[in-house]
């Protein structure tokens, strides 16, 4: 068999090195050892793995389900697995974050200095009057005061509610005023494609309007004039100066059911909605996953490639890294500046061992060509990975061939903000099938099924569903129990089973494919976006009257938005008004929510109860069958 590693027909072998290295024994042993004790295993793992204040009476408590808890009875805090107790071992001198910045400015924190700066913005916290429970927004560029600012809250109990860089004033607005945040952590500018985007001049504009922001703390990063409203804007280099930034502030003790963070999601109606995690269960099931999944080691430089505003880099930059002991890498800016092989030169120069992105990005720097990255030494990498959408065969089939020189195992991850960590996903160890996740992580019960909730046949389509509960979960939606039943409970109600959204195949081997969504989420560039608050973003403009939004395929960004609009009277179609619509929706939402098209139309489809079918958009777009339009009114 020795020889048969590497690409035999479809299937990808792992190459014995890479099996034998790694730190999980055998994949079927384990499963199914979980499978039959869920709460033994978790339990096992959770107690030889983090250091507890106070240890769980229960493990798994689903009295109340879905509003399960986990470690039931546990006093923890995350920081101090991340931080805190490597103060004790030599983790301390190891480089905790390596950084560098979109200009060539380059940072290195030791775990040791690491915690000293978490320290210190801990108690700037505790002076601004922020407690245990309250919430913290962030909006900032990717840059470890990013990271130190969420680990500050972590540490004094406080939430935080990570706003993504790109967002808009407005969206940034409703999730402070959602959140009810009276602090926010913001910088002057991020640094993106050699230009400056304004982060303080946005969240100038949104906190003017946000009643309940009493101190905003800016970064200076770019150095760039920007407008601070005297009591209320402090510079984060003049408060970490002051005596009441204590180096040594106290972690607080926290019970593992408090929650650890909330993070705004887009859903299938209305606002986002803020997914709410906690300390225990998170940090047993991010820490668990990617030391299993990316075999992480103590030489690796792992870099996780995402944003710290989304929950790929909330789980694996921010956290689990820490937790365990690891190197992480943080690049700030475009991967194409100066030069498309931006990320090829620091994978190089930094000797990073595993690179984990999302298929778009690979599919945006294939554009370029295979030149760029034969320019550079990329033999240090031993492992790849993906998450954010399916990956098509021909990005996948670049990233094995150009990148990992068809020596890396790709791990293509699925999950979501709501499950915390991977979910689908291989172990280094598994024989691999490009473009599917393959199966459970050890413990996840997962299954494809129809409409009644029977399994559905081999390579049919179907819905995923969880069937058992798992550490990382969503413990609710912030503010809005009720919702967190009827989203994701509701569907299977009787079963009791987790619905994330997707629709999925299984094959012979039990492979899971995903499809995509079944809801009106939007896929773009892996961003996951709703319909409908695009729709309200358009409907918010004084020409617009009624409009409906949907995802069209796209080679490069996996969907674009396509929007159709029925015009007010006294407002004619023209290239202009859609171009302001366009622009409008930029400004509501964020660059991102863009559509790609605004079509003028006289009428939408629409069932007689009035809802909008954008599946009979979409097939009249793609020039598909109209399917069954017994519902339609029009
Ligand atoms: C949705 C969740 C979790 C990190 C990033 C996204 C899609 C995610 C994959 C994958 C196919 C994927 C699903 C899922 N998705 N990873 N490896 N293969 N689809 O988190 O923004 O909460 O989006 O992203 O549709 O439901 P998110």
């Amino acid at each position: 068999m020795a020889e048969n590693h590497g690409m035999v027909g479809d299937v990808y072998f792992p190459a014995p090195e890479i099996i034998e290295q790694a730190h999980i024994p055998n994949y079927e042993k384990v499963h199914a050892e979980a499978m039959a004790d869920l709460p033994g295993f978790w339990g096992r793992i959770a107690a030889e793995n983090f250091e507890w204040y106070q240890p769980w009476e229960k493990v798994l408590d689903d009295h109340n389900a879905p509003f399960y808890k986990w470690f039931v009875g546990a006093k923890v805090n995350i920081i101090h697995n991340a931080l805190d107790r490597h103060m004790r071992t030599s983790v301390r001198n190891k480089a905790a974050l390596i950084f560098e910045g979109e200009p060539g400015d380059m940072r290195t924190y030791t775990y040791q200095q690491l915690n000293y700066e978490v320290c210190k913005f801990a108690s700037v916290l505790r002076s601004l009057g922020v407690a245990k429970g309250d919430r913290v927004t962030i909006y900032m560029g990717r840059i470890p005061e990013l990271m130190i600012a969420m680990l500050a809250c972590a540490k004094i109990g406080a939430m935080h509610s990570v706003v993504y860089g790109g967002f808009s004033t407005e969206a940034l607005l409703d999730r402070i005023n959602d959140s009810q945040s009276e602090v926010l952590v913001t910088c002057d500018g991020a640094w993106l494609r050699g230009n400056i985007v304004p982060l303080k001049e946005i969240a100038n504009a949104a906190v003017e309007r946000a009643d309940s922001i009493h101190s905003v703390v800016c970064v200076k990063r770019t150095g760039e004039d920007v407008e601070m409203v005297p009591d209320r804007d402090h510079w984060y280099h003049d408060l970490m100066a002051l005596p009441i930034a204590d180096p040594h502030s106290a972690t607080e003790v926290m019970d593992a059911e408090d929650p650890l963070f909330i993070l705004y999601t887009s859903g299938t109606t209305g606002k986002p909605k803020a997914i709410l995690h906690t300390h225990g269960g998170y940090m047993v099931g991010t820490a668990t996953t990617l030391k299993w999944v990316f075999d992480m080691k103590p030489e690796d430089v792992w870099w996780c490639a995402a944003d710290p505003g989304w929950i790929t880099g909330h789980s694996y930059i921010v956290y689990s890294p820490l937790i365990l002991g690891a190197t992480s890498f943080m690049y700030e800016g475009a991967p194409t500046h100066p030069n498309p092989d931006r990320w090829w030169s620091m994978i190089a120069q930094y000797g990073i061992t595993i690179l984990y992105t999302a298929p778009t990005a690979i599919r945006g720097l294939m554009r370029f060509g295979e030149n760029w990255p034969n320019l550079h030494d990329l033999s240090s990498l031993r492992l790849l990975g993906s998450v954010g959408e399916p990956i098509n065969p021909a990005a996948w089939s670049w990233y094995y061939r150009v990148i990992g020189k068809e020596r890396c195992p790709i791990m293509d991850t699925w999950w979501q903000t709501e499950t915390g960590n991977f979910m689908i996903t291989p172990l280094p160890s598994v024989p691999l099938k490009p473009g599917s996740g393959t199966r459970g992580f050890p413990g996840v019960d997962i299954d494809v099924v129809d409409e009644e909730g029977e399994p559905v046949g081999v390579n049919e389509e179907g819905y995923l569903v969880i069937k058992r509960p798992w550490p990382a979960m969503l413990r609710t939606i912030f503010g809005d129990p009720d919702r967190y039943v009827r989203q994701y409970w509701s569907r299977y109600e009787e079963q009791g089973w987790y619905l994330p959204g997707d629709s999925a195949k299984k094959d012979e081997d039990g492979y899971i494919w995903i499809i995509g969504r079944i809801d009106d989420v939007i896929k773009v560039s892996g961003y996951r976006l709703g319909t409908a608050e695009v729709e309200s973003a358009l409907v918010s403009h004084a020409a617009v009257a009624e409009a409906a939004v949907i995802g069209i395929p796209d080679q490069l960004r996996g969907n674009i938005i396509k929007a159709f609009c029925i015009l007010r009277d006294g407002f004619e179609p023209s290239d202009k008004l859609s171009a302001e619509l366009r622009d409008h929706v930029g400004h509501e939402v964020g660059p991102i929510a863009k559509p790609t098209t605004v079509d003028f139309v006289d009428e939408l489809p629409k069932t007689r109860s009035g809802k909008i079918m954008r599946r009979v958009l979409k097939a009249k777009v793609l020039g598909e069958e109209l399917g069954d339009l017994s519902t339609l009114a029009n």
